[in-house]
């Protein structure tokens, strides 16, 4: 995600800033810059790349004078990883810069409104929205606290603000709502902050500031409002992490740390898409006439990535009624299928760099099929390439096992399947709307799935010494089995397979010893295949298996006699389920390995992005 630091003080800015953005590298951007204000004006450098790339064009700050500044690394979401887009913005007329983390999701809307002011836009950003936005107000009324928190109240979304501005040169504000922002304090310099690791080695007390705050940051003080800019009182907090902890949250590993972020990055995927009853996917330009004449859709991805795809798949065949196929890139790029203009091929991908999934792109598009990418990264190849791009949103994921981007692909292919089985005439009104309603409370029946962490780390101390697990499961249960395998085996390194629970008795179920009770993890939550999905419990465990069976509070009764072991998840419309059930497996994945003493965020043999064949 993007990283924010800001400094007031008696020292020179700029190189204390670009230390700032040094120590937020770990979180992933894709340019950087900073502004700092001098002699009433405002210094601004910015450039697409490393923080080493802007440290060599200022020379390490030395070309920048000044101490007052704000810096910025950029994770692009809104335009592509270019120089112009990159922060901090400059209003129009140049007076304020601004560094902006989160989406603002009303940013069409205040552009139009702005440009009808007469304000001009050089970036494809929703930034620029936001520092002219507060521009407007000041020009407006000549406060500047006034015109932020004005601003604040008419913006939709997320935000931390760092705002810095030529009328008041020592003075930074901030403000934000909900993206962290906290602000330190050390002598008579003040710190500013998207992240504590940014500032941990000038000060380690600091202040939270809470959504809709603003903060007067000068030197030597900080004042603090409502956002009725009432004066407010708050009490700094003592942060003891060391600085590996802080970029980390404070939780021991990324992956753990993108377990917990799940229902935030959910809430981005879905949240500025699903709008009074209807589903925008950001003025895609998907013609009603070429959904409807889709025959095929192959969903062409690898890894977890693919296995998302199988969640996508059966949705699409279920509620949208086209027939869909899902195909390893590696696969599909040497053995084509009949591919025409009906074909839409959907190739998922966290980097957009991964080469399979660009490979099987091109050829998918050489022979005519129209491309739609569901990509974690603006301005990737498959981003770039494909025909349409939809953004999961997930920020970026640090941890090699994916855990926050594949949640986020599920949550997008949610709602293409919505999107095509309207189009298509497939589903009635009721139940797409019942289907969006669900969407909207997923992000909170993830938070309260979360919970189950303590259970799945009991569990994972019953199981962790085992040398094969195997997963199974029916329908969207299988599709999970395929992702609670891949899980455990990339981190724990335990030997696991994941099967349809139906094949078990056409060959698998030789795999089950009762000399070793070999660990069996039923996913059952799908109350239609329960029955048939407790009688396939029911095989392996006579023949000698210990079952930890993954249920809902609906299909628990059917599985208690036959698992050993049960974790329940709330019960949940059967298409979206898959988002709740993902959580104990992950979990159960992440503290078996940690229990086997394995190097869990950058595990043995893999990359993040698979650059080459
Ligand atoms: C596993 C994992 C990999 C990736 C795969 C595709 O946890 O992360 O299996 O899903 O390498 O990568 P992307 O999504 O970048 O194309």
């Amino acid at each position: 995600m993007c990283g924010i630091v800001g400094y007031v003080g008696d020292e020179q800015a700029a190189p204390i800033l670009l230390d700032g953005l040094r120590r937020l590298e770990y979180r992933g951007y894709d340019s950087a810059g900073i502004v700092v204000s001098l002699e009433g004006k405002l210094w601004l450098t910015k450039s697409r790349g490393y923080v080493n790339n802007l440290a060599g064009i200022i020379d390490g700050g030395a070309k920048m004078p000044g101490t007052v500044g704000l810096g910025h690394t950029r994770w692009a979401t809104h335009g592509r990883p270019t120089d112009e887009n990159a922060h901090p913005h400059i209003s129009d007329g140049g007076k304020i810069a601004v560094v902006h983390n989160g989406i603002i999701e009303n940013y069409a809307k205040l552009r139009e409104f702005l440009i009808s002011k007469g304000y001009h836009f050089q970036s494809e950003t929703d930034t620029e929205v936001a520092v002219n936005l507060i521009a407007y107000f000041y020009a407006e009324n000549g406060d500047l606290k006034l015109a932020v928190a004005q601003a604040a109240r008419r913006m939709e979304g997320s935000y931390a603000l760092g705002i810095l501005c030529e009328d008041f040169p020592d003075t930074l504000i901030a403000t934000k709502k909900e993206s962290p922002l906290v602000l330190g304090v050390g002598g008579t310099a003040r710190y500013l902050a998207s992240d504590v690791a940014a500032i941990l080695s000038y000060t380690r007390d600091v202040y939270n500031l809470r959504d809709d705050e603003v903060a007067v940051i000068t030197r030597g003080g900080i004042e603090f409002f409502s956002g009725e800019l009432d004066p407010i009182e708050k009490t700094p907090q003592h942060i003891d992490w060391d600085v590996s902890a802080a970029e980390k949250g404070g939780y021991e590993h990324f992956m753990i740390k993108e377990i917990m972020e799940q229902p935030e990055a959910v809430r981005r995927a879905l949240k500025s898409r699903v709008r009074d009853g209807e589903i925008y996917l950001d003025g895609l330009d998907i013609p009603a006439d070429f959904i409807k004449s889709v025959s095929k859709v192959y969903i062409v991805a690898c890894g977890t990535a693919d296995f998302a795809g199988v969640v996508m798949k059966y949705n699409l065949e279920r509620l949208a009624r086209v027939a869909a196929e899902v195909m390893f890139a590696s696969e599909f790029r040497y053995n084509l299928p009949p591919i025409d203009e009906t074909t839409l091929v959907i190739c998922i991908s966290q980097s957009g760099t991964t080469a399979d999934t660009i490979a099987a792109m091109r050829e998918a598009k050489k022979h005519g099929a129209r491309v739609l990418s569901v990509v974690n990264v603006v301005g990737s190849v498959i981003a770039e390439e494909s025909d349409w791009s939809l953004l999961t949103l997930a920020g970026p994921e640090i941890c090699v096992a994916s855990t926050k981007a594949y949640s986020t692909q599920l949550a997008v292919g949610y709602l293409l399947t919505l999107f095509i089985a309207k189009a298509r005439g497939a589903i009635d009104d009721g139940k797409y709307r019942a289907a969006l309603d669900a969407l909207e409370s997923l992000p909170g029946a993830i938070d309260e799935t979360l919970k189950l962490r303590e259970k799945a780390q009991y569990l994972a101390s019953r199981y962790f010494s085992a040398n094969d697990i195997y997963f199974i499961g029916r329908g969207l249960d299988y599709a999970l089995s395929l992702e609670g395998d891949q899980k455990l085996k990339e981190i724990s390194y335990i030997h696991s397979e994941a099967y349809a629970a139906g094949e078990l008795k056409h060959g698998p179920i030789a795999l089950i010893d009762s000399a070793v009770n070999t660990p069996v993890v039923a996913i059952a939550t799908n109350a239609r295949l329960i029955d048939k999905m407790a009688s396939s419990a029911v095989e392996v465990k006579t023949r000698g298996a210990r079952v930890l069976a993954v249920v809902t509070s609906a299909t628990q009764d059917a599985m208690r006699d036959i698992a050993d072991d049960m974790i329940v998840v709330p019960d949940y419309a059967e298409a979206f389920l898959p988002s709740l059930a993902i959580i104990p497996l992950q979990m159960f994945a992440y503290y078996i390995a940690l229990q086997r003493g394995c190097e869990i965020d950058k595990p043995r043999n893999l990359a993040k992005s698979v650059t080459v064949e």
